[in-house]
């Protein structure tokens, strides 16, 4: 069965060394994320990873609720968020579909770099729905790469039925605003930065 926790923990300190990809379409989704919070927001990001992207949200809003399947990644997120002297982000190593149990509602939730990691991201999109609160925003940045090349899917079926590599499902930007619109998401705003396969969409409840 696959194990997302142990491939990321494997994974973290990598992931942590590794630069950002496209600096300024990061700088710009920050931005554009930014325009939705107010210093009231309750904010989840979910997969926080190394906890860049909450760390750097914290002063914007009133609290951040950032979580990770990796207690690993979590251990560099805690880190950075103490070096920045950073107190209104709370790290819960959970999974998503577990944690939204609790109940909690947001105003803003983030997912970045994720929905294509997972094994259902259509249940995953319905329960950022149901924690939302009316009215609240949903934002994410994907990688889609639906139709890429078959030599590529195999590769990444082996490395992850060996326990090497995470699962990645393969979608279009299309395949990924319908499934949000499905849930009754509407979408906002949606940016496929040039040289990039990543869209970052912006959807309200
Ligand atoms: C590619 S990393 C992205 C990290 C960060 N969001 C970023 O943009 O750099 C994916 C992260 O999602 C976490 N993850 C995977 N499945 C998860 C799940 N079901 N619930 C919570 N976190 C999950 C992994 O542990 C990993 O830290």
């Amino acid at each position: 069965m696959y194990k997302p926790d142990k491939v990321w923990n494997r994974f973290a300190k990598r992931y942590e060394k590794s630069p950002v990809s496209n600096e300024a379409a990061y700088r710009e989704k920050l931005k554009i994320t930014r325009t939705y919070f107010t210093p009231e927001s309750e904010v989840l990001e979910f997969g926080c990873g190394t906890g860049t992207t909450a760390v750097s949200h914290a002063p914007f809003v009133k609290h951040i609720d950032a979580i990770d399947v990796s207690s690993k990644m979590l251990d560099f997120a805690r880190g950075k968020a103490d070096a920045a002297e950073v107190s209104n982000i709370t790290f819960v190593c959970a999974d998503i579909e577990k944690y939204a149990e609790r109940g909690i509602v947001y105003d803003v939730i983030m997912g970045h770099s994720i929905l294509h990691l997972l094994e259902d991201k259509e249940a995953v999109i319905a329960t950022v729905y149901d924690i939302l609160k009316p009215g609240g925003v949903f934002v994410s940045s994907t990688v889609c790469i639906g139709g890429s090349n078959p030599v590529m899917k195999a590769a990444l079926a082996i490395g992850r039925s060996l326990g090497l590599l995470p699962l990645v499902r393969f979608f279009t930007p299309e395949e990924l605003a319908k499934s949000l619109t499905d849930a009754g998401f509407t979408i906002e705003q949606e940016w496929l930065p040039e040289n990039s396969d990543a869209v970052f969409i912006v959807a309200r409840k």
